[in-house]
């Protein structure tokens, strides 16, 4: 919170969605500096989650907790036992998979209070572990899962104007869309930021996987509606696009960095790819900038300010973030790749 000089550490959880964010902080930070201390906290932080691959899924978030951490891990050290690990992890999120929906059941705890089978756009970015795991010796239906999952998504997710919903609530037996609604952003029909920043991340690599031009088409779709509806000059969106704007009206760093990332990666495969290359350059160059960027040994490590979490639950307004940070690490180094800069010239 504003003026904490602390780190809030906790025990591991099932309940917890962020703490994958933190080891893969320590990946990336590995991969940039070869530093064997990092390497072993990155490895130690990864590790104690290991038991979230042998219970069933307690949420959607388990994408997120394990791809962040163990993802990053196989990637950068070819352990075996990682993989292992995210295999049997994308089994455990299939279980929340509802054939008659069509998507994943983001929060089975919610169902009661939602009215149904609810899918929150958040999701989105749980389908990259499954493809991952398809590809990679698991289950091959975790390719159909994830597939179908966008399918039904894009279907009912989204408005006219290429925003999405956070959350869409489905009749659990018969799979019919009863409504679209928020959890976490300012109604139920406004644009919540970091959930169009889901959308644009989670739909290219949607497209990445499939190769089905669908998918391009409709990630080019949400990349123009953010950049269409962003108002401030310097491309960090405020916590929800429709929220009345006043004197003290929270941006959110977090849904800039992921944007970027969903961006740089786009970049790659539109048409009109320099234009969202541009925009990502211009987002990093903002959140590098002294308004964002915190000064060396403030926040206790945290590399960005002005997040917001939840303030629709007065939780975490203009605060720093761990997936802020992991973001937007992961889109310097999208964009340092994209630019041919390698990091020993650094
Ligand atoms: N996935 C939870 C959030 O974006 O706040």
């Amino acid at each position: 919170a504003p003026g904490d000089s602390v780190w809030h550490q906790r025990p591991v959880s099932k309940e917890l969605w962020t703490e994958g964010f933190w080891p893969g902080i320590l990946w990336y930070a590995y991969e940039y500096s070869k530093d064997e201390s990092i390497l072993e906290a990155a490895k130690g932080y990864t590790e104690v989650l290991e038991f979230l691959s042998e219970m069933p899924a307690y949420d959607h978030d388990l994408g997120f907790v394990m791809f962040c951490s163990y993802g990053n891990g196989y990637r950068l050290t070819g352990d075996e036992r990682y993989k292992e690990i995210i295999l049997a992890t994308a089994d455990r999120l299939a279980e929340l998979y509802n054939p008659a929906v069509g998507t994943i059941l983001s929060w089975p705890r919610e169902v009661p209070a939602f009215g149904g089978h609810n899918t929150i756009m958040d999701n989105m970015m749980n389908l990259e572990m499954m493809f991952w795991a398809a590809k990679n010796g698991g289950n091959k239906s975790l390719y159909d899962v994830a597939v179908r999952h966008a399918e039904k998504t894009m279907e009912c997710h989204f408005r006219e104007d290429g925003g999405c919903y956070h959350v869409a609530v489905y009749d659990t037996l018969s799979g019919d869309f009863i409504r679209g609604c928020t959890h976490q952003g300012y109604a139920d029909s406004s644009l919540w930021a970091r959930g169009q920043s889901w959308a644009i991340y989670g739909y290219t690599v949607v497209y990445r996987e499939t190769g089905d031009k669908t998918y391009l088409d409709f990630a080019v779709n949400i990349a123009d509606m953010i950049m269409s509806k962003v108002t401030t000059d310097d491309a960090i969106p405020y916590w929800d696009y429709d929220a009345p704007v006043l004197e003290d009206t929270p941006r959110d760093a977090s849904a800039a960095a992921i944007t970027a990332c969903g961006l740089l990666e786009l970049s790659t495969f539109a048409p009109e790819g320099q234009k969202y290359f541009d925009y990502a350059e211009k987002i990093l160059k903002s959140l590098s900038s002294e308004q964002y960027l915190a000064a060396p040994g403030e926040n206790q490590g945290f590399v960005l300010m002005h997040s917001t979490g939840s303030l629709a639950h007065g939780s975490e307004i203009d605060v720093p973030l761990n997936y802020a940070d992991y973001y937007y690490l992961e889109g310097l180094q999208r964009y340092m790749k994209l630019k041919g800069i390698e990091y020993k010239n650094l």
